[in-house]
Formats: C-alpha cells, structure tokens, sequence
C-alpha cells in the first residue's frame, strides 16, 4: 500500500525547503521560522543537522531506554553525558518551548502529544500545562 502519511509529510518537508529563501529574504530570519536558540550554550546533544533531522527518534530511544530498561544515561557521539530526559535535559537548555520547540512544529503542522503529561518550563511550580 501507499503510504499517504510519508507522502504528506515529504510535500510539507518540500515546501519547508522550497520556502527557504522566501525566509532569508526577510532579513532578521535565519531559520525557518526564527528560533530561539539557548543563549548560554553553544552545542546541542549531537550535531545541529542530526538534531534537525533525528531529535524524534532520540527522544523516542531515550523514552524506551528509560521506561524499559531503567538505563537513564546517554553518551553521544563526542564522549559527553547526559541523562536521558526530555524537561530536565532537553528543555533545561531549550528554555523557551514555545519560541523554539512548537514555533518550529507549529510551522510544520506537528503537534507531539508530549505535554499532556510532560511538563514545560516555564509551568513547573503551578502543575499541568493546558
Ligand atoms: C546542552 C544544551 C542542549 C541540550 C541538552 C539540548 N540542546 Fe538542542 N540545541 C542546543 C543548541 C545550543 C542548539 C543550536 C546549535 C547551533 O546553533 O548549531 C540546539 C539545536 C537543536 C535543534 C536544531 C534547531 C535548528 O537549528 O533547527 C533541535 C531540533 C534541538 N536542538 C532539539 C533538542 C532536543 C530534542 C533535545 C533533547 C533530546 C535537545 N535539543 C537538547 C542546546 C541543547
Ligand atoms: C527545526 C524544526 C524543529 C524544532 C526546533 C523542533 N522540532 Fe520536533 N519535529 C520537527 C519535525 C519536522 C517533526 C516531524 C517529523 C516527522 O513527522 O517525521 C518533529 C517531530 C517531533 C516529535 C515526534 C512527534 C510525533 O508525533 O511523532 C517530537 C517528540 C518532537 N519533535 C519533539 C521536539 C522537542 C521536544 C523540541 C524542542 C526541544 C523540538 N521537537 C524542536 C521539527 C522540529
Ligand atoms: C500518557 C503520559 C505520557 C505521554 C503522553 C508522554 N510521556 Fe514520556 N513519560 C511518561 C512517564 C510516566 C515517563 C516515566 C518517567 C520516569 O520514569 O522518569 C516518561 C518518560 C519519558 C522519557 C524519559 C524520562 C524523562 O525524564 O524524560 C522521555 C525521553 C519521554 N518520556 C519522552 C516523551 C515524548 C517525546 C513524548 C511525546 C511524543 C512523551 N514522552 C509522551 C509519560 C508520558
């Protein structure tokens, strides 16, 4: 069969690229939408363009390691360690969910269903988001 999911995602994937220079031509822009980086460190867990490609696939490894097998530490592939969680790891450096995370998934039509549960910085002390 088809696969009309790949499909539609490659098309949204297209015109992400397409509209690229569309972007750049804005000026302040440099990213697709403009993110907001972390201002206090420079390199993410792996490279930026693994990250932009694969971070779906390490949070998804993280998960199963932590929740099947207990192991909650992870050495990338420069030798550094990290524990392997998604509030405390991975938004203790992307501080800013909504300018970074969801601007970026908002862009690209994708809605991770990681909040209902998980919880983003800036409501740690007062409980559930939504
Ligand atoms: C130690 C701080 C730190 C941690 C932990 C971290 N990041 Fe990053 N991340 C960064 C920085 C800094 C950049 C920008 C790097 C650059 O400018 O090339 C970045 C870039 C990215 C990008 C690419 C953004 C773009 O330019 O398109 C994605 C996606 C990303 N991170 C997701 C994650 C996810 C998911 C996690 C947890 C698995 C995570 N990051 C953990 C600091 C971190
Ligand atoms: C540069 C753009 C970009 C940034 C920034 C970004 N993502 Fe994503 N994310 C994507 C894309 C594109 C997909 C969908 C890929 C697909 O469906 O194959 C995705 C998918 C995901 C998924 C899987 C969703 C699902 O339903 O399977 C998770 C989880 C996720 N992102 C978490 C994060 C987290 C957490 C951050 C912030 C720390 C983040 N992403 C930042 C582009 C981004
Ligand atoms: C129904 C509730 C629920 C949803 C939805 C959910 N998780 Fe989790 N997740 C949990 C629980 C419970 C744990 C176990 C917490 C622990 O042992 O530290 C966990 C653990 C994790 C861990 C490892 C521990 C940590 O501190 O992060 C990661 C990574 C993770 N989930 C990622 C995700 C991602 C990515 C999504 C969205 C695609 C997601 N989860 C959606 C409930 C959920």
């Amino acid at each position: 069969m088809y696969n009309s999911g790949k499909v539609i995602i490659g098309i949204i994937i297209f015109l992400a690229v397409f509209a690229l220079p569309i972007w750049y031509n804005r000026g302040a822009a440099v990213v697709p939408p403009k993110l907001e980086l972390p201002k206090d460190e420079k390199q993410c867990v792996e490279a930026t363009a693994y990250m932009k490609a694969s971070h779906m696939e390490m949070l998804d490894t993280w998960r199963n390691s932590v929740v099947r097998d207990g192991a909650r530490v992870y050495v990338s592939t420069t030798g550094k360690t990290y524990n392997m969680s998604l509030q405390n790891t991975c938004l203790a450096c992307h501080k800013t969910k909504e300018k970074f995370c969801d601007r970026c998934h908002n862009y690209l039509d994708v809605a991770p269903d990681c909040w209902d549960c998980h919880i983003a910085p800036e409501v740690k002390l007062t409980g559930r988001t939504k």
